[in-house]
């Protein structure tokens, strides 16, 4: 460890010059006196590794700092701290190991990286004496990994509930506000920038997903795998389940929650009823919140923007920050939690939740009675039922049930048992309720 009066600089090499390097770099240039204040020293960026070097930038940077070689970056003895904003697994994976393993500190926003192979990476860089953050990884510029790692530590988490993916926030927002059908919504959130031209990663919740992966294995102290994570997207919402929802007092919502069950961890990203009081309904747009119940704390919301350049580099440049003032003052890494505590995730199968059922029906006498026996039969209790509207051409009715507590396995037997019934001609959807 080098002594305080050595540190000149610290030095910086960036993989990626995208909408976050941009942000990054920018950042470190023009605010140059502010970080060196909080830091001790200045803060110097060394290399940039890209693809295209002659792509125009959103960032005016001295084009010799640019490279197409990541040896330049990786293999550099004088860069102390990488960070890596390219984003996907390869090569991203493998250069966070080098960089690591050649004793360089590490920032990541890479949540898919960090979702698959956090822990051990995490454990790489502690058997190195090197620090790795990954603030920007889930929540964009919201303080989330390091209250989790440090404010939160004492507490024993028992639920988190978040909004963590703003793409399928403002296409919800916007199918609720005004009646858009998915296509629609999801069409305007591409042309707005909000969504990418191959929207699955979001619609279909493995951003959401890998997000909560990461956030569940911090606060259960074990190892959440994305694939751990049972996910259901929004494509099958439609406009009516909105209006049918808003009807009954609550919004819809694609939840990422992950709840202490029985000393088992349960980890689910799906739509969600949530009452249009509570604090998660109100986060609109491209917003994101993430909701904490811990034993001491009680209940927090983190709020804020989950993308975007500007939120995005905030949360990195802090990492950066966080590192280069430990390096100036010769401390070495913050200690971390064994990050296994070798909990088993709990099936959804054995999750009780109520329910919300929208289906058409045959508009006749007696179908109700036979939906109730097969759900009696089940032990699923109807809380409430609702004939939205009846079609009289095809003699067919909506209807539109909400369930008390019941057992999803039980559920989904009900609604396969519900769909041999000749009265049933759609079950259209079925959306679980958070309250
Ligand atoms: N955008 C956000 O709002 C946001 C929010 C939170 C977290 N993040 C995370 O931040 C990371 C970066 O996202 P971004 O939106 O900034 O991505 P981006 O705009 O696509 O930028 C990626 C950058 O990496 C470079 N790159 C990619 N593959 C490379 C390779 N094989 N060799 C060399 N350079 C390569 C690209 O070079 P060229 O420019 O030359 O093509 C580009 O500069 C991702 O992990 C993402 O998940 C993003």
């Amino acid at each position: 460890m080098r002594n305080i009066k050595d540190r000149k600089e610290i030095v910086i090499g960036l993989l990626g010059l995208g909408v976050v390097g941009s942000g990054v770099a920018q950042a470190i240039l023009e605010r140059k006196d502010g970080l060196a204040g909080r830091v001790g020293c200045p803060l110097r960026l060394q290399r940039v590794l890209v693809r295209h070097p002659d792509k125009p930038r959103a960032v005016s940077l001295d084009t010799g700092l640019l490279t197409t070689s990541a040896d330049e970056v990786l293999n550099n003895p004088e860069v102390d701290i990488v960070v890596e904003l390219m984003g996907g697994e390869d090569p991203a994976l493998p250069y966070a190991r080098r960089a690591l393993t050649s004793g360089k500190h590490l920032v990541t926003a890479n949540k898919e990286v960090m979702a698959k192979h956090g822990p051990e990476l995490v454990s790489l860089a502690q058997s190195k004496g090197v620090e790795l953050r990954y603030e920007a990884s889930v929540g964009g510029g919201i303080p989330l990994i390091g209250p989790f790692m440090g404010d939160l530590a004492a507490n024993r988490i028992s639920a988190v509930h978040g909004i963590i993916n703003g793409t399928t926030n403002y296409i919800l927002s916007r199918m609720a506000a005004e009646g858009l059908d998915f296509n629609i919504a999801l069409k305007a959130a591409q042309e707005l920038g909000y969504a990418e031209a191959d929207p699955t990663n979001d619609v279909d919740g493995k951003d959401a997903a890998y997000k909560l992966a990461i956030l569940a294995t911090l606060a259960f102290n074990t190892r959440v795998r994305p694939e751990d994570v049972y996910r259901e997207g929004i494509r099958r919402l439609t406009e009516r389940d909105f209006r049918y929802a808003g009807e009954l007092g609550y919004a819809i919502k694609l939840l990422a929650i992950a709840k202490e069950r029985e000393g088992a961890v349960e980890v689910r990203v799906h739509p969600a009823l949530v009452p249009q009081e509570s604090l998660l309904a109100k986060v609109s747009g491209a917003y994101n919140a993430v909701q904490v119940e811990g034993d001491l704390v009680g209940q927090v919301i983190f709020y804020g923007l989950g993308a975007g350049s500007r939120p995005t580099t905030s949360a990195v440049v802090a990492d950066v920050l966080a590192i280069a003032r430990r390096l100036y003052q010769g401390i070495g890494p913050v200690p971390r939690p064994t990050q296994d505590t070798g909990r088993a995730i709990a099936p959804i199968s054995r999750l009780s939740a109520r329910y919300y059922l929208r289906m058409v029906v045959a508009d006749r006498p007696g179908v109700l009675a036979q939906i109730s026996r097969v759900l009696g039969d089940l032990s699923i209790s109807i809380a409430s039922v609702i004939q939205m509207e009846a079609d009289e051409v095809s003699g067919t009715a909506e209807l539109v049930l909400m369930t008390r507590p019941a057992l999803e396995e039980s559920l989904q037997q009900a609604l396969r048992e519900m769909q041999d019934l000749g009265a049933v001609t759609e079950i259209a959807s079925f959306i679980r309720v958070e309250a």
